[in-house]
Protein backbone atom coordinates (compact mmCIF):
# COMPACT_ATOMS: atom_id res chain seq x y z
CA UNK A 1 0.00 0.00 0.00
CA UNK A 2 1.25 3.55 -0.91
CA UNK A 3 1.83 5.61 1.66
CA UNK A 4 -0.34 8.78 1.22
CA UNK A 5 -3.05 9.31 3.51
CA UNK A 6 -6.56 11.85 3.52
CA UNK A 7 -9.00 12.33 5.70
CA UNK A 8 -12.34 13.67 5.98
CA UNK A 9 -15.10 13.83 8.72
CA UNK A 10 -18.84 12.60 8.30
CA UNK A 11 -21.88 14.61 9.49
CA UNK A 12 -21.61 11.99 12.60
CA UNK A 13 -18.00 12.51 13.08
CA UNK A 14 -16.54 9.09 11.53
CA UNK A 15 -13.32 9.67 9.84
CA UNK A 16 -13.24 8.40 6.69
CA UNK A 17 -9.63 7.56 5.01
CA UNK A 18 -7.47 6.86 2.29
CA UNK A 19 -4.85 4.87 2.43
CA UNK A 20 -3.14 4.90 -1.26
CA UNK A 21 -3.86 2.72 -4.07
CA UNK A 22 -3.03 -0.44 -5.95
CA UNK A 23 -2.61 -0.41 -9.20
CA UNK A 24 -2.58 -3.41 -11.55
CA UNK A 25 0.35 -1.86 -13.35
CA UNK A 26 -0.65 0.40 -16.26
CA UNK A 27 -1.13 3.67 -14.38
CA UNK A 28 1.20 4.92 -11.67
CA UNK A 29 -0.36 4.52 -8.29
CA UNK A 30 -0.93 8.61 -7.98
CA UNK A 31 -2.90 8.46 -11.56
CA UNK A 32 -5.13 6.28 -9.94
CA UNK A 33 -5.59 8.87 -6.86
CA UNK A 34 -5.72 11.55 -9.25
CA UNK A 35 -8.50 9.83 -10.86
CA UNK A 36 -10.33 9.01 -7.82
CA UNK A 37 -10.38 12.53 -6.48
CA UNK A 38 -12.13 14.20 -9.14
CA UNK A 39 -15.89 14.87 -8.31
CA UNK A 40 -18.21 17.33 -9.15
CA UNK A 41 -17.68 20.78 -7.44
CA UNK A 42 -20.93 20.25 -4.89
CA UNK A 43 -20.05 17.10 -3.51
CA UNK A 44 -19.52 17.21 0.23
CA UNK A 45 -19.44 13.09 0.24
CA UNK A 46 -16.69 12.76 2.45
CA UNK A 47 -15.08 9.84 1.10
CA UNK A 48 -15.26 12.62 -2.02
CA UNK A 49 -13.22 15.13 0.73
CA UNK A 50 -11.20 11.85 2.51
CA UNK A 51 -9.56 11.45 -1.70
CA UNK A 52 -8.92 15.31 -1.65
CA UNK A 53 -7.01 15.57 0.53
CA UNK A 54 -5.19 12.65 -0.13
CA UNK A 55 -4.72 13.48 -3.37
CA UNK A 56 -3.40 17.22 -2.40
CA UNK A 57 -0.56 15.34 -0.36
CA UNK A 58 0.60 13.10 -2.96
CA UNK A 59 0.62 14.34 -5.99
CA UNK A 60 -0.71 18.31 -5.77
CA UNK A 61 0.56 18.53 -9.24
CA UNK A 62 -1.96 16.17 -10.30
CA UNK A 63 -4.92 18.09 -8.67
CA UNK A 64 -7.92 18.94 -11.03
CA UNK A 65 -10.44 21.54 -11.07
CA UNK A 66 -13.68 19.73 -9.49
CA UNK A 67 -15.73 18.81 -12.68
CA UNK A 68 -19.10 20.37 -13.23
CA UNK A 69 -22.25 19.12 -12.53
CA UNK A 70 -23.61 17.68 -15.75
CA UNK A 71 -20.15 15.91 -16.61
CA UNK A 72 -20.91 14.01 -12.99
CA UNK A 73 -23.40 10.88 -12.66
CA UNK A 74 -23.45 9.58 -9.10
CA UNK A 75 -24.14 6.34 -7.88
CA UNK A 76 -26.95 4.64 -7.14
CA UNK A 77 -28.11 1.93 -5.05
CA UNK A 78 -28.85 0.00 -7.99
CA UNK A 79 -25.30 0.82 -9.72
CA UNK A 80 -23.03 1.17 -7.17
CA UNK A 81 -20.17 3.17 -9.34
CA UNK A 82 -20.38 6.23 -10.60
CA UNK A 83 -19.01 7.80 -13.85
CA UNK A 84 -17.50 10.80 -14.49
CA UNK A 85 -16.15 13.23 -17.35
CA UNK A 86 -12.80 14.40 -16.95
CA UNK A 87 -11.15 16.73 -19.55
CA UNK A 88 -7.42 16.72 -20.34
CA UNK A 89 -5.89 14.31 -18.02
CA UNK A 90 -2.30 13.20 -17.80
CA UNK A 91 -2.95 9.51 -17.79
CA UNK A 92 0.64 8.52 -19.00
CA UNK A 93 3.58 11.52 -18.23
CA UNK A 94 2.86 14.11 -20.61
CA UNK A 95 0.27 11.95 -22.75
CA UNK A 96 -3.34 14.08 -22.25
CA UNK A 97 -6.43 12.60 -22.86
CA UNK A 98 -10.21 12.99 -22.39
CA UNK A 99 -11.41 10.03 -20.12
CA UNK A 100 -14.56 8.96 -18.62
CA UNK A 101 -13.93 7.61 -15.28
CA UNK A 102 -16.16 4.41 -13.23
CA UNK A 103 -15.43 4.61 -9.80
CA UNK A 104 -17.34 2.21 -6.96
CA UNK A 105 -17.45 -1.02 -5.76
CA UNK A 106 -15.04 -3.65 -6.66
CA UNK A 107 -17.45 -6.43 -8.17
CA UNK A 108 -19.30 -4.34 -10.13
CA UNK A 109 -16.46 -2.37 -11.68
CA UNK A 110 -14.66 -5.72 -12.45
CA UNK A 111 -18.20 -6.44 -14.52
CA UNK A 112 -18.76 -3.23 -16.66
CA UNK A 113 -14.88 -3.12 -17.29
CA UNK A 114 -12.52 -5.35 -19.31
CA UNK A 115 -10.11 -7.20 -17.14
CA UNK A 116 -8.10 -10.40 -18.14
CA UNK A 117 -8.42 -12.86 -16.05
CA UNK A 118 -5.06 -12.98 -14.37
CA UNK A 119 -5.91 -9.28 -13.19
CA UNK A 120 -8.89 -9.78 -11.69
CA UNK A 121 -7.74 -12.26 -9.88
CA UNK A 122 -4.78 -9.88 -8.55
CA UNK A 123 -7.32 -7.06 -8.10
CA UNK A 124 -9.54 -9.66 -6.27
CA UNK A 125 -6.75 -11.10 -3.66
CA UNK A 126 -5.61 -7.76 -3.24
CA UNK A 127 -8.81 -6.56 -2.23
CA UNK A 128 -9.74 -9.40 0.23
CA UNK A 129 -6.40 -8.68 1.60
CA UNK A 130 -7.44 -4.83 2.16
CA UNK A 131 -11.16 -5.90 3.71
CA UNK A 132 -9.38 -8.40 6.50
CA UNK A 133 -7.03 -4.89 7.31
CA UNK A 134 -10.63 -3.83 7.54
CA UNK A 135 -9.63 -1.23 4.06
CA UNK A 136 -12.60 -0.71 1.49
CA UNK A 137 -11.28 -1.32 -2.37
CA UNK A 138 -12.81 1.44 -4.20
CA UNK A 139 -12.35 -0.05 -7.72
CA UNK A 140 -11.66 2.95 -10.67
CA UNK A 141 -11.60 2.00 -14.19
CA UNK A 142 -10.78 4.26 -17.40
CA UNK A 143 -12.76 4.47 -20.84
CA UNK A 144 -11.03 6.47 -23.80
CA UNK A 145 -13.40 9.56 -25.10
CA UNK A 146 -13.41 10.21 -28.88
CA UNK A 147 -13.69 12.92 -31.06
CA UNK A 148 -17.64 13.21 -31.03
CA UNK A 149 -17.58 12.21 -27.35
CA UNK A 150 -18.37 8.33 -27.94
CA UNK A 151 -17.22 6.59 -25.25
CA UNK A 152 -14.94 3.42 -25.41
CA UNK A 153 -14.26 0.06 -23.54
CA UNK A 154 -13.37 0.78 -19.72
CA UNK A 155 -10.51 -1.13 -18.45
CA UNK A 156 -9.64 -1.38 -14.56
CA UNK A 157 -6.87 0.51 -13.64
CA UNK A 158 -6.71 -0.52 -9.70
CA UNK A 159 -8.81 0.40 -6.77
CA UNK A 160 -8.04 3.21 -3.67
CA UNK A 161 -8.00 1.99 -0.12
CA UNK A 162 -11.30 3.36 1.71
CA UNK A 163 -11.50 3.45 5.24
CA UNK A 164 -14.18 4.55 7.82
CA UNK A 165 -13.08 4.43 11.08
CA UNK A 166 -10.36 3.26 13.24
CA UNK A 167 -8.44 1.37 9.97
CA UNK A 168 -4.63 1.37 10.21
CA UNK A 169 -2.40 0.31 7.75
CA UNK A 170 -0.38 -3.26 8.56
CA UNK A 171 2.77 -1.92 9.75
CA UNK A 172 0.99 0.05 12.70
CA UNK A 173 -1.97 -2.69 13.10
CA UNK A 174 -2.19 -3.07 16.88
CA UNK A 175 -4.65 -4.96 19.39
CA UNK A 176 -7.67 -2.43 18.85
CA UNK A 177 -8.05 -3.62 15.07
CA UNK A 178 -9.05 -7.06 16.47
CA UNK A 179 -11.91 -7.92 18.17
CA UNK A 180 -13.19 -10.73 20.10
CA UNK A 181 -16.38 -12.66 18.68
CA UNK A 182 -17.96 -15.84 20.87
CA UNK A 183 -18.64 -18.72 18.74
CA UNK A 184 -18.49 -22.17 20.48
CA UNK A 185 -20.84 -22.77 23.71
CA UNK A 186 -19.66 -23.95 27.26
CA UNK A 187 -21.46 -27.46 26.79
CA UNK A 188 -19.67 -27.87 23.43
CA UNK A 189 -16.41 -27.08 24.96
CA UNK A 190 -16.93 -29.37 28.17
CA UNK A 191 -18.20 -32.23 25.15
CA UNK A 192 -15.11 -31.30 23.09
CA UNK A 193 -12.18 -32.01 26.15
CA UNK A 194 -14.62 -34.78 27.85
CA UNK A 195 -14.40 -36.86 24.04
CA UNK A 196 -10.37 -35.98 24.29
CA UNK A 197 -10.39 -37.40 27.59
CA UNK A 198 -12.46 -40.81 26.69
CA UNK A 199 -11.05 -41.54 23.05
CA UNK A 200 -7.82 -41.53 25.31
CA UNK A 201 -8.38 -43.88 27.32
CA UNK A 202 -10.28 -46.18 25.41
CA UNK A 203 -7.58 -46.41 23.05
CA UNK A 204 -4.86 -46.80 25.70
CA UNK A 205 -7.25 -49.86 27.11
CA UNK A 206 -8.09 -51.06 23.28
CA UNK A 207 -4.68 -51.20 22.47
CA UNK A 208 -3.50 -53.46 25.42
CA UNK A 209 -6.75 -55.95 25.04
CA UNK A 210 -5.52 -55.99 21.27
CA UNK A 211 -2.09 -56.70 22.24
CA UNK A 212 -1.38 -57.15 26.07
CA UNK A 213 2.37 -56.12 25.43
CA UNK A 214 2.98 -55.85 28.99
CA UNK A 215 2.36 -57.28 32.74
CA UNK A 216 2.36 -60.90 33.25
CA UNK A 217 2.14 -63.80 30.55
CA UNK A 218 -0.01 -66.36 30.80
CA UNK A 219 1.65 -69.33 31.06
CA UNK A 220 0.92 -73.39 32.39
CA UNK A 221 0.23 -73.30 36.03
CA UNK A 222 1.48 -69.08 36.79
CA UNK A 223 -1.21 -66.95 38.07
CA UNK A 224 -1.79 -64.07 35.44
CA UNK A 225 -4.02 -62.07 37.81
CA UNK A 226 -6.60 -60.22 37.22
CA UNK A 227 -4.74 -56.99 35.36
CA UNK A 228 -6.75 -57.61 31.66
CA UNK A 229 -9.52 -57.83 33.34
CA UNK A 230 -9.12 -54.17 35.01
CA UNK A 231 -8.04 -52.86 31.53
CA UNK A 232 -11.49 -54.61 30.10
CA UNK A 233 -13.89 -53.22 32.77
CA UNK A 234 -12.27 -49.94 32.58
CA UNK A 235 -12.67 -50.26 28.79
CA UNK A 236 -16.37 -51.22 28.87
CA UNK A 237 -17.20 -48.76 31.18
CA UNK A 238 -15.50 -45.54 29.66
CA UNK A 239 -16.93 -47.11 26.22
CA UNK A 240 -20.52 -47.02 28.07
CA UNK A 241 -19.84 -43.18 29.24
CA UNK A 242 -18.33 -42.32 25.74
CA UNK A 243 -22.10 -43.46 24.46
CA UNK A 244 -23.60 -41.21 26.49
CA UNK A 245 -21.70 -38.19 25.87
CA UNK A 246 -22.50 -39.00 22.17
CA UNK A 247 -26.26 -39.23 22.58
CA UNK A 248 -26.35 -36.00 24.63
CA UNK A 249 -24.64 -34.90 21.58
CA UNK A 250 -27.67 -36.26 19.43
CA UNK A 251 -30.36 -34.62 21.91
CA UNK A 252 -29.06 -31.44 21.89
CA UNK A 253 -28.62 -30.96 17.74
CA UNK A 254 -32.25 -31.46 18.09
CA UNK A 255 -33.06 -29.19 21.35
CA UNK A 256 -30.35 -26.23 21.30
CA UNK A 257 -31.03 -23.02 20.09
CA UNK A 258 -27.06 -22.68 19.48
CA UNK A 259 -26.96 -22.40 15.80
CA UNK A 260 -23.22 -24.37 15.90
CA UNK A 261 -25.08 -27.01 17.33
CA UNK A 262 -27.95 -28.25 15.49
CA UNK A 263 -28.17 -30.95 13.36
CA UNK A 264 -28.47 -28.38 10.28
CA UNK A 265 -25.20 -27.74 10.82
CA UNK A 266 -23.70 -31.09 10.01
CA UNK A 267 -24.29 -30.93 6.36
CA UNK A 268 -22.95 -27.08 5.43
CA UNK A 269 -23.59 -27.88 1.35
CA UNK A 270 -27.14 -26.29 1.28
CA UNK A 271 -26.86 -23.71 -1.65
CA UNK A 272 -24.74 -24.13 -4.91
CA UNK A 273 -22.42 -20.93 -3.06
CA UNK A 274 -21.97 -23.24 -0.60
CA UNK A 275 -20.13 -25.47 -2.91
CA UNK A 276 -18.50 -22.75 -4.34
CA UNK A 277 -16.93 -22.16 -1.34
CA UNK A 278 -16.31 -25.56 -0.54
CA UNK A 279 -14.19 -25.17 -3.90
CA UNK A 280 -11.79 -22.06 -2.92
CA UNK A 281 -11.37 -23.81 0.64
CA UNK A 282 -10.14 -26.70 -1.13
CA UNK A 283 -8.32 -24.71 -3.54
CA UNK A 284 -6.32 -22.81 -1.00
CA UNK A 285 -5.93 -26.03 1.24
CA UNK A 286 -4.08 -27.21 -1.69
CA UNK A 287 -1.98 -24.50 -1.37
CA UNK A 288 -3.40 -23.29 -5.17
CA UNK A 289 -5.69 -20.03 -3.86
CA UNK A 290 -3.86 -17.81 -1.66
CA UNK A 291 -7.22 -16.40 0.15
CA UNK A 292 -10.02 -18.84 1.55
CA UNK A 293 -13.41 -17.62 2.37
CA UNK A 294 -13.43 -16.45 6.09
CA UNK A 295 -15.59 -18.10 8.29
CA UNK A 296 -16.19 -17.93 12.08
CA UNK A 297 -16.98 -21.17 12.98
CA UNK A 298 -15.95 -24.29 10.30
CA UNK A 299 -16.01 -23.50 6.74
CA UNK A 300 -17.03 -26.42 4.92
CA UNK A 301 -14.48 -28.77 4.17
CA UNK A 302 -14.00 -28.85 8.08
CA UNK A 303 -17.50 -29.41 8.72
CA UNK A 304 -17.51 -32.28 6.54
CA UNK A 305 -14.99 -33.84 7.75
CA UNK A 306 -16.41 -33.66 11.90
CA UNK A 307 -19.96 -34.98 10.45
CA UNK A 308 -17.70 -37.83 8.70
CA UNK A 309 -15.40 -38.23 12.31
CA UNK A 310 -18.91 -38.38 14.16
CA UNK A 311 -20.39 -40.82 11.66
CA UNK A 312 -16.98 -42.78 12.23
CA UNK A 313 -17.17 -42.06 16.45
CA UNK A 314 -21.34 -43.61 16.05
CA UNK A 315 -19.82 -46.91 13.93
CA UNK A 316 -16.83 -47.21 16.32
CA UNK A 317 -20.01 -47.67 19.08
CA UNK A 318 -21.84 -49.81 17.45
CA UNK A 319 -18.81 -52.32 16.76
CA UNK A 320 -17.72 -51.71 20.26
CA UNK A 321 -21.58 -52.55 21.23
CA UNK A 322 -21.30 -55.76 18.89
CA UNK A 323 -18.11 -57.08 20.78
CA UNK A 324 -19.57 -56.53 24.28
CA UNK A 325 -22.83 -57.96 23.10
CA UNK A 326 -21.14 -61.77 22.54
CA UNK A 327 -20.66 -62.04 26.50
CA UNK A 328 -24.36 -61.98 26.96
CA UNK A 329 -25.91 -64.19 24.33
CA UNK A 330 -28.69 -65.19 26.63
CA UNK A 331 -30.27 -62.00 26.56
CA UNK A 332 -32.61 -60.57 23.27
CA UNK A 333 -30.98 -57.32 23.26
CA UNK A 334 -27.49 -57.95 23.30
CA UNK A 335 -27.82 -60.92 20.59
CA UNK A 336 -29.62 -58.26 18.57
CA UNK A 337 -26.24 -56.11 18.52
CA UNK A 338 -24.00 -58.94 17.98
CA UNK A 339 -26.30 -60.29 15.24
CA UNK A 340 -23.10 -58.59 12.76
CA UNK A 341 -20.46 -60.83 14.10
CA UNK A 342 -23.41 -63.79 12.83
CA UNK A 343 -22.84 -62.44 8.99
CA UNK A 344 -19.13 -60.56 8.69
CA UNK A 345 -17.40 -62.81 11.80
CA UNK A 346 -15.46 -62.20 15.42
CA UNK A 347 -11.99 -61.50 13.60
CA UNK A 348 -13.56 -59.14 11.02
CA UNK A 349 -15.70 -56.91 13.45
CA UNK A 350 -12.62 -56.69 16.18
CA UNK A 351 -10.47 -55.64 13.05
CA UNK A 352 -12.87 -53.27 11.77
CA UNK A 353 -13.16 -51.64 15.76
CA UNK A 354 -9.25 -51.61 16.00
CA UNK A 355 -8.97 -49.76 12.35
CA UNK A 356 -11.24 -47.43 13.19
CA UNK A 357 -8.96 -46.64 16.01
CA UNK A 358 -6.24 -46.40 13.76
CA UNK A 359 -8.19 -43.52 11.60
CA UNK A 360 -9.14 -41.92 14.78
CA UNK A 361 -5.48 -41.23 15.33
CA UNK A 362 -4.94 -40.10 12.50
CA UNK A 363 -7.61 -37.60 12.86
CA UNK A 364 -6.15 -36.23 15.89
CA UNK A 365 -2.75 -35.90 14.52
CA UNK A 366 -4.31 -33.79 11.38
CA UNK A 367 -6.66 -31.91 13.80
CA UNK A 368 -3.86 -31.20 16.00
CA UNK A 369 -1.28 -30.19 13.43
CA UNK A 370 -4.21 -28.30 11.60
CA UNK A 371 -5.28 -26.41 14.54
CA UNK A 372 -1.66 -25.12 15.61
CA UNK A 373 -1.16 -24.14 12.17
CA UNK A 374 -4.07 -21.85 11.62
CA UNK A 375 -3.34 -20.02 15.12
CA UNK A 376 -0.06 -19.21 13.88
CA UNK A 377 -0.58 -18.00 10.78
CA UNK A 378 -3.83 -16.29 11.03
CA UNK A 379 -3.27 -14.85 14.92
CA UNK A 380 -6.97 -15.79 15.35
CA UNK A 381 -6.65 -17.26 18.66
CA UNK A 382 -8.15 -20.60 17.67
CA UNK A 383 -6.36 -22.68 19.74
CA UNK A 384 -7.71 -20.99 23.47
CA UNK A 385 -11.16 -20.81 21.63
CA UNK A 386 -11.84 -24.63 22.96
CA UNK A 387 -11.16 -23.27 26.02
CA UNK A 388 -12.63 -19.24 26.57
CA UNK A 389 -15.10 -20.06 23.46
CA UNK A 390 -14.16 -16.97 21.11
CA UNK A 391 -11.58 -16.42 18.48
CA UNK A 392 -10.65 -12.74 17.72
CA UNK A 393 -10.89 -11.28 14.40
CA UNK A 394 -9.56 -7.92 12.47
CA UNK A 395 -12.46 -5.19 12.73
CA UNK A 396 -13.95 -4.89 9.52
CA UNK A 397 -13.42 -7.55 8.65
CA UNK A 398 -16.71 -9.94 7.13
CA UNK A 399 -17.12 -13.48 7.55
CA UNK A 400 -19.31 -15.76 5.41
CA UNK A 401 -21.22 -17.07 8.58
CA UNK A 402 -21.54 -14.13 10.67
CA UNK A 403 -22.10 -10.12 10.54
CA UNK A 404 -19.37 -8.14 9.35
CA UNK A 405 -16.82 -7.80 12.55
CA UNK A 406 -17.11 -4.21 13.96
C1 LIG B 1 -12.40 -44.39 20.83
C2 LIG B 1 -13.16 -45.44 20.99
C3 LIG B 1 -12.65 -46.85 21.04
C4 LIG B 1 -11.45 -47.35 20.72
C5 LIG B 1 -10.24 -46.59 20.21
C6 LIG B 1 -11.48 -48.79 20.96
C7 LIG B 1 -10.45 -49.64 20.71
C8 LIG B 1 -10.51 -51.02 20.90
C9 LIG B 1 -9.50 -51.95 20.51
C10 LIG B 1 -8.20 -51.59 19.82
C11 LIG B 1 -9.91 -53.19 20.88
C12 LIG B 1 -9.15 -54.50 20.69
C13 LIG B 1 -9.70 -55.23 19.49
C14 LIG B 1 -9.25 -56.67 19.50
O1 LIG B 1 -8.11 -56.94 19.15
O2 LIG B 1 -10.07 -57.51 19.89
C15 LIG B 1 -11.19 -53.06 21.50
C16 LIG B 1 -11.92 -54.10 21.99
C17 LIG B 1 -13.21 -53.97 22.49
N1 LIG B 1 -13.91 -52.80 22.60
FE1 LIG B 1 -13.31 -50.98 22.04
N2 LIG B 1 -12.71 -49.11 21.44
C18 LIG B 1 -13.47 -47.97 21.50
C19 LIG B 1 -14.78 -47.84 21.90
C20 LIG B 1 -15.52 -48.89 22.41
C21 LIG B 1 -16.89 -48.76 22.85
C22 LIG B 1 -17.72 -47.48 22.83
C23 LIG B 1 -17.27 -49.97 23.28
C24 LIG B 1 -18.61 -50.34 23.84
C25 LIG B 1 -18.87 -50.43 25.06
C26 LIG B 1 -16.16 -50.89 23.11
C27 LIG B 1 -16.15 -52.21 23.42
C28 LIG B 1 -15.13 -53.12 23.14
C29 LIG B 1 -15.21 -54.53 23.38
C30 LIG B 1 -16.38 -55.30 23.98
C31 LIG B 1 -14.01 -55.07 22.98
C32 LIG B 1 -13.60 -56.52 23.03
C33 LIG B 1 -12.84 -56.81 24.29
C34 LIG B 1 -12.36 -58.22 24.37
O3 LIG B 1 -12.24 -58.88 23.35
O4 LIG B 1 -12.12 -58.64 25.50
N3 LIG B 1 -15.11 -50.19 22.57
N4 LIG B 1 -11.55 -51.72 21.51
Amino acid sequence: MSAPTGSALTATGTEVRVGGAFTLGTVAEGVILGLAAVSCAESTDPVDRALRAALLEDRPDLEKPPVLEEDFDPATPRRRYSLTMVRHFPLHDDDYSDVVVMRGALEPVLAKATISRRDKGLIRRNATWALARGWRALAVAVAPVGPRDQVGTFSVLGFVYVGVGRVKPLADEGPSNWAWVQVWSASLRAQHWLNVAVVLILSCTGYIIMDPFFGPAAGQGSDVGFLMGWVRLIHFAVGFLWILIGLTRVVAAFTSRDRHLRWSAWWPLKTKTDVKRLGLVLGHYALIKPEAPLYVAHNPLQQLTYTALYLGCGVQMLTGLTLFGLYHQTNWFWELFAMPTHWLGIPFIRLFHTMVMFCLWAFVTVHVYLAVRADSLERHGGISSMINGGVWLRRGSQPVDAPEVG
